[in-house]
């Protein structure tokens, strides 16, 4: 690794899979894809970075899914995270640990913070009336019941929150409910819940939302409009077998709510990946961080509230510096949906075409704002045809297959460059410099078209020079082409890992590409002399059968 600026430290984390669903494109574009690229552009040398994940092992969800895939929740739970881990380090995005929320760390760290929060007042008993189904002889937190959203009126909706509005709903707000089990109306039965001041920190919210600058603007405006709306008090307890115990002598039986335990497990991971505690060393090793925490939009109620104002309520972890929100992605302008049987799962996936294919074209529709995006076959087909295979593909091969040819895999010794070799290099710095400053500033899709746009400079420099024609200047053109070549390899890294990593590799420099300073992008890589290895065609065409494959694919859901 290049040595990174003194104090430069980052975590980044993404939003926790909940482990009762294989992840699908969507998943990718909003929560998965864009934190991996951060995180392999600061390992070229901008700071010492650790990625991290889990998946969301508790809940009423899983537990009912458990309990019909008649497994125990422990043994489902490995099932999906298995999965998981699998499928994103298929697409290239790999943690420095991808753990999970029901770890002994966490557990620990969730029952602290419970501890802590309730001494101080924070946290309070309250006689609840809970839904019980008398036919399933069961209490029915969260997703044991459907009914009509009391905000807007849509119908079947879980108990615990909207699709519809979006609103997060509190146990027993719901109206007409059902028992989602066997579908008769519940009766209620008093039982004793642990509830969370939310309302006790709606100002510091409100400054920190107001201070924190780098927050989307457009979430900073709707939580803010919650705040004044007034925050109400937040039940943190289920009556369920499957979650961390509180831990209270009078509250046995019942568990936390998931989205108690869920948030903390991105501290309790990033102090074990780093090694550190959860005493003074692990406190001090977040805070001397820049904190990252990538989401979807659907969660922001729960990242922009309940997370800060638990951490607020502890006092010892920093809140975020970022939470990089993204919209859906739609698949044929189409709302992708389990139930609904619409989307594409990275294991469909991922038989049919290269996983950088993928990455590139979700980087491309991707913004860095809560719209949505929309993921349409031929679009997909078409850019990466044009723009991944024939713009950057051809000019790396062409490039390379000519010092091949001419020069016996040997760079050659440049001339003097010339007008055209002065605006190539402009183009180049330029490229390296918009690349940076979008990275930084979070839009990945606009730092790719900053490399596409490069890749233009580069095929229309190459036309121009017509090395088939043998000039003079041919090894001047080749030398500084093939250098092109070495810089897009660095550039695209972040985007596109696998490709990027073959061609370094045919440029057989004996570095690794993650060792190369960013910065070094702009500079001309390969001295004269260097031999290169076997040029070979970076990238195939989408064909009109791939994308057949893929329609059979969601076709086959319906
Ligand atoms: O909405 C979800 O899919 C949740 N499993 C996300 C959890 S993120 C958390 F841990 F903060
Ligand atoms: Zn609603």
């Amino acid at each position: 690794m290049p040595s990174v600026p003194p104090g430069r430290r980052v975590i980044i984390t993404a939003a926790l899979p909940y482990a009762n669903n294989d992840l699908h494109l969507g998943h990718i574009a909003s929560t998965y894809l864009p934190p991996d690229i951060l995180y392999r552009y600061l390992q070229h040398g901008k700071a010492e970075a650790i990625q991290i994940c889990a998946s969301d092992d508790f809940g009423t969800p899983i537990l009912i899914a458990a309990e019909k895939a008649g497994k125990k929740p422990e043994d489902y739970v490995a099932y999906w995270r298995e999965r998981f881990e699998q499928d994103l380090s298929a697409l290239g995005i790999d943690y420095d640990l991808f753990y999970r929320t029901s770890s002994e760390e966490n557990v620990e760290l969730v029952q602290h913070f419970f501890k802590v929060l309730y001494e101080r007042g924070y946290i309070y008993p309250s006689e609840v009336h809970q839904f019980y189904c008398e036919i399933d002889k069961k209490f029915l937190p969260d997703r044991y019941v459907r009914g009509t959203c009391p905000y807007c009126g849509a119908q079947d909706q879980y108990s615990d929150g909207c699709e519809s509005c979006g609103r997060t709903l509190q146990p027993g707000q719901i109206l007409n409910p059902r028992c989602a089990i066997c579908g008769t109306p519940p009766i209620t039965k008093a039982s004793k819940h642990y509830f969370f001041k939310l309302s006790s920190f709606s100002t510091q919210l409100k400054e920190w939302l107001e201070s924190n600058k780098n927050l989307q603007s457009d979430a900073r405006n709707y939580v803010l409009n919650w705040i004044k709306e007034g925050l109400q008090d937040w039940d943190i307890t289920r009556d369920i077998s499957w979650g961390v115990e509180i831990p209270l002598e009078e509250a046995h039986g019942k568990v936390l709510y998931g989205w108690f335990d869920n948030h903390l497990c991105y501290i309790s991971t990033a102090l074990k990946a780093a090694g550190k505690s959860q005493g003074k060393d692990g406190a001090d090793y977040w805070n001397d961080a820049t904190v990252y925490h990538f989401i979807g939009k659907d969660i922001v109620y729960h990242h922009y509230l309940f997370l800060p104002s638990m951490r607020l309520g502890e006092g010892r972890f920093k809140l975020p510096d970022y939470i990089p929100t993204r919209g859906h992605l739609l698949l044929q302008d189409k709302k992708i949906s389990k139930s609904r049987r619409w989307g594409i799962t990275i294991r469909e996936y991922l038989p049919v075409l290269p996983p950088d294919y993928l990455r590139f074209y979700l980087t491309r529709i991707t913004p860095y704002a809560q719209t949505d995006s929309n993921f349409d076959l031929e679009e997909f087909q078409a850019k990466v045809n044009n723009e991944l295979v024939a713009n950057i593909g051809n000019f790396c091969y062409r490039s390379l297959v000519f010092v091949k040819r001419e020069y016996g895999l040997t760079i050659p010794e440049p001339g003097e460059a010339g007008e055209a070799e002065k605006t190539l290099l402009a183009a180049l710095k330029k490229a390296e410099e918009e690349t940076t400053r979008q990275i930084e500033s979070g839009s990945y899709d606009r730092a790719l078209k900053a490399i596409l746009d490069f890749g233009t400079s580069c095929n229309q420099y190459f036309q121009a020079k017509a090395p088939w024609e043998k000039r003079p200047d041919m090894a001047t053109t080749i030398y500084y082409a093939s250098n092109c070549v070495a810089s897009l390899a660095v550039l695209l890294h972040p985007f596109i890992p696998f490709g990027a990593e073959e061609l370094w590799e045919q440029l057989s420099t004996g570095k690794d590409l993650s060792d190369l300073p960013w910065e070094e992008s702009k500079e001309q890589l390969l001295k004269p002399g260097h031999k290169i290895a076997e040029p070979k065609p970076l990238f195939r065409r989408v064909e009109d059968a791939d994308l057949a494959a893929l329609q059979r694919i969601i076709e086959g859901k319906k």
